[in-house]
């Protein structure tokens, strides 16, 4: 079938099996290596030509043998645009099975996509055939997703073309190669010191989901619990020697992860491995192949009381979240990339679901509201949004969707529909979808009627706007004698919705809170643009349950005053969706920060860390906006310095031994915001202390936990002193969170000569391509920087532009990141006219967003700095 909506090869041949093998790999000199591959397809219709994906290869060789004849390419042509080549052979191919010959020739590159090369120091001595350099070594690995699998072999790379795959690699007998499959045989190789890895069949699978790495590899290994077909399952996390000491946690989450998602959908791990590779160079967090996941370092590395307990809680669910993966998005397929949303959206939802079911103390749903739903709402109240279901005519355009859409809004519906359908039937229905396309591919409608089968609801009617439709509604209460009416209207940011744009209407499940017990809800739905809801209890009720609907809720002031002196009826979720919804409401006008900031007042005795981290966002947002009058930027600090200060003082600075991870995480929170809204207590602890660490009097003067906080203020007040102090130990230190820690906290100067030397680090060899946006985004969030990285990415964009244009997903991330807070319009005009003569097709997404979030600010602080200062000033601040 083909789809006018797509723009995919010719539908002639289709692949069923591949017999890939590389050899002549030039480690450490040109990074060449040559390759074969051996296709088995079907051709439907006689044909002199066959098209297939090929990017940064030369084909040498084609050839196809098909019955007893075989037939040569005569000529091979290239579109490079296309990422296609075209072979033509000297006579017509007739249609049937054949089997199509390629050989060619590549490069193991440096771009985080295809077959790649990682250069690292080694904190060990290597093996000795590691490619080298200087003091560095390297390991290679592949990254496929979602159109690279090309840049390493000529395939037909289509996430609907399904095969199975042979592999095999010729390299030094001494380094190790790792593919989805377990090694099937190890023989000698064409020269002295070499050997060639063969690898078992892989089942049937799409391209993207190919893998394999090389290189001086150890490992740390457990088996499933669970019995597979009456034996365990190996689990092994892989890292470069002299790290496998930091793999213990991730091991841990891997296999118990394995076992619990087996058991959840009812379908047993479908391959007999499963690895974790740690990468040194990687454009994203993490990538799910089939059998070998791999890995950033700080997504699967943990130093024991080194590392800060945040990024255990990161692990947990990266390990999670790509282990879903494993059925969802690789047993099972979205057909095309339109629906990706199918694969991130559930495995980011269900990857929770694991944390949650391994660590409830965790909460992890409140965090899940306070991070996923904010940020979701957050982007998708900008018209630079798009619905979840996308269309992507040419799969080179996905890239930009791997956003907060498709992963957090898509997670937030699915929780919202699992939370109408009940946990038990939902999980029912995906079982039934899985089985039902196991080794295929499958479109989110496959999944809605596996849904509706199981709960004997019409899915498909309610959940199609959320899917389709750009988006998302505002639920406007209007309070009348023992009966509200409700009322939806899109939700956009800038406050300003036309008609034409509030079309949708979208099914909202109400969930309304008429007081603590789960006994007491009422669980009707909007379903149109109005309605009326009678017997509401005028004490107190509240919308949408624990945020399980994507959603805002407005209510009139005196409501929202009363919800806010009545918080112990609320769970944690339902508060910091109120926060939440109270600040996007007045940035849209629909509500005001003074009613907000009453709201945020009513909170200064609350323990919930996340509930915290929820206020914190919310009042940065505020200080970002409105950083350019200084009166109100003080009397801002001074309320948070006056909210927080309890708090901070009655948690203190220690760690007692055993205490839970949210507790420790609300006391590195606190002191810094405290700190921030200067708490001068704090700030001579924070600095007594990094003199004890910075003189090396008391190295460990610093708690693992408290490194960003101290860094951060000691950068901030700071000068010259912290900061190069600071610097020395980003260069020096090889704790993976550490390196993340210092660069990030380095952003926080005040000095604008300190700001230049702190992007010319970044700009330098110093920081991976990878890590460049951690820099963005730290000096985006400084009031005092964020001009000059726009000043600096202008005066050295052709530098700039060098370094991040060889990977998408880190070009897109750096600008998105860099430049969407300020809040001038001025601002967004020059960026407008700089991008004019540029090609931005890498991130012209990231440009509309930043464009869009400009005017937002501008508009929200032009409207209420005025009505801010006074009720400020009014309240003592
Ligand atoms: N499939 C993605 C990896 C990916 C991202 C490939 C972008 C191509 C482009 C993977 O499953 C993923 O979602 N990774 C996340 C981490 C995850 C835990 C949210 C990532 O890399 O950010
Ligand atoms: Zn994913």
């Amino acid at each position: 079938m083909a789809h006018a909506d797509r723009d995919t090869l010719p539908n002639v041949v289709k692949p069923s099996h591949y017999a890939i093998f590389l050899a002549n790999l030039e480690l450490g000199g040109s990074w060449g290596y040559n390759g074969t591959v051996k296709i088995d397809a079907s051709v439907s219709k006689p044909t002199k030509e066959i098209v297939l994906n090929v990017k940064e290869i030369s084909v040498v060789k084609a050839e196809i043998q098909a019955a007893s004849t075989s037939i040569k390419a005569v000529d091979i042509s290239y579109d490079k645009v296309s990422e296609r080549a075209t072979l033509s052979f000297e006579k017509e191919i007739a249609p049937g099975d054949v089997l199509l010959n390629i050989e060619f020739t590549a490069t193991i590159n440096e771009a985080m996509a295809g077959f790649s090369r990682a250069k690292y120091k080694a904190t060990v001595t290597p093996a000795s055939s590691t490619p080298k350099a200087d003091e560095f070594h390297y390991m290679l690995s592949t990254q496929f997703e979602a159109c690279d699998a090309r840049r390493a072999f000529p395939c037909f790379d289509e996430p609907n073309l399904k095969a199975t795959f042979d592999f095999e690699i010729e390299i030094p007998k001494d380094l190790v190669a790792l593919g989805n499959m377990p090694v099937k045989s190890e023989r000698d190789g064409s020269k002295e010191g070499l050997k060639i890895v063969s690898f078992e069949r892989t089942p049937v699978m799409s391209t993207y989901l190919l893998a394999w790495a090389v290189g001086d590899f150890e490992y740390v290994e457990a088996q499933t619990e669970r019995k597979y077909n009456g034996a365990s399952i190996p689990v092994r996390v892989y890292t470069t020697r002299g790290l496998k000491d930091q793999a213990y946690y991730a091991l841990g989450c891997a296999h118990k992860t394995i076992d619990y998602f087996s058991e959840l959908f009812g379908i047993d791990y479908p391959l007999p491995k499963s690895d974790l590779l740690c990468v040194h160079k990687f454009a994203s967090g993490a990538m799910e192949n089939w059998g070998l996941v791999t890995y950033r370092t700080t997504a699967v590395l943990f130093d024991e009381g080194k590392s800060d307990a945040r990024y255990k809680n990161r692990i947990a669910y990266v390990v999670a979240h790509e282990l879903a993966h494993q059925w969802f998005g690789n047993l099972v397929t979205m057909d095309w990339w339109s629906e990706l949303w199918l694969n991130e959206g559930f495995a980011t939802w269900v990857g929770w679901l694991a944390v949650d079911h391994f660590y409830p103390e965790w909460n992890v749903w409140s965090q899940f509201v306070a991070e996923s739903f904010r940020q979701a709402s957050q982007l998708d109240s900008l018209r630079a949004s798009h619905p979840i279901e996308v269309p992507v005519k040419n799969a080179l355009e996905v890239d930009q969707i791997f956003d907060h859409i498709s992963y957090l809004k898509g997670s937030s519906v699915i929780r919202m529909l699992s939370s109408h359908l009940g946990q038990d039937t939902f999980i029912k229905g995906v079982s039934d979808y899985l089985k039902a396309h196991a080794y295929g591919n499958a479109t989110t409608n496959d999944l809605w009627s596996a849904l509706s089968k199981a709960s004997g609801q019409d899915v498909n009617s309610f959940m199609d706007p959320w899917i389709r439709k750009i988006g998302y509604p505002v639920v406007t209460v209007a309070e009348e004698p023992s009966q509200i009416s409700v009322r939806q209207t899109r939700f956009l940011s800038s406050g300003d919705v036309k008609p034409e744009e509030d079309e949708t209407i979208w099914w909202i499940p109400l969930g309304i809170k008429t007081g603590s017990e789960s006994a007491d809800i009422k669980l009707q739905a909007l379903t149109s643009k109005s309605d009326t809801i009678r017997d509401i209890n005028e004490t107190f009720y509240k919308l949408n349950r624990d945020q399980t609907g994507f959603y805002r809720t407005n209510y009139p002031s005196e409501r929202l005053a009363k919800l806010g002196q009545n918080l112990h009826l609320l769970s944690t979720e339902d508060k910091i969706g109120l926060v939440g919804d109270a600040a996007a409401l007045a940035v849209s006008g629909e509500g005001t920060t003074p009613a907000l900031l009453a709201l945020i007042e009513g909170f200064a005795q609350e323990t919930n860390y996340l509930v915290w981290s929820q206020i914190s966002t919310s009042l940065a947002n505020l200080q970002t906006v409105f950083a350019g009058n200084e009166t109100v930027a003080t009397a801002l600090k001074s309320f948070k310095l006056k909210l927080v200060t309890p708090a901070v003082e009655t948690i203190g600075w220690e760690f007692p031994p055993g205490e839970d991870y949210l507790t420790g995480q609300l006391r590195k929170l606190l002191i810094a915001m405290a700190g921030n809204a200067g708490h001068e207590g704090i700030i001579a602890e924070a600095k007594r202390r990094f003199q004890l660490w910075a003189s090396g009097q008391d190295p460990s003067a610093i708690h693992s936990n408290l490194r960003s906080t101290i860094f951060g203020l000691n950068i901030s007040e700071g000068d010259r002193v912290e900061f190069d102090r600071v610097k020395e130990e980003y260069l020096k230190t090889d704790s993976v969170d550490g390196k993340e820690i210092c660069l990030s906290s380095l952003g926080r100067t005040k000095n604008p000569e300190l700001v230049q030397e702190y992007l010319d680090l970044v700009f330098s060899d110093h920081v991976a391509v990878q890590d460049v946006h951690t820099g963005a985004a730290s000096l985006a969030a400084n009031s005092k920087a964020r001009h000059l990285l726009w000043q600096y990415m202008k005066s050295n964009w052709a530098a700039v532009s060098t370094r991040l244009s060889s990977n998408n997903v880190v070009f897109e991330r750096f600008v998105r990141l860099g430049l969407a807070k300020f809040s001038d319009i001025g601002v967004a005009e020059d960026i407008k006219s700089f991008f004019q003569d540029k090609d931005t097709g890498a991130y012209d997404r990231a440009l509309v967003i930043v464009a869009d979030s400009i005017r937002t600010n501008a508009r929200y602080k032009d409207r209420e700095e005025q009505l801010l200062l006074e009720w400020l000033q009014a309240h003592g601040y």
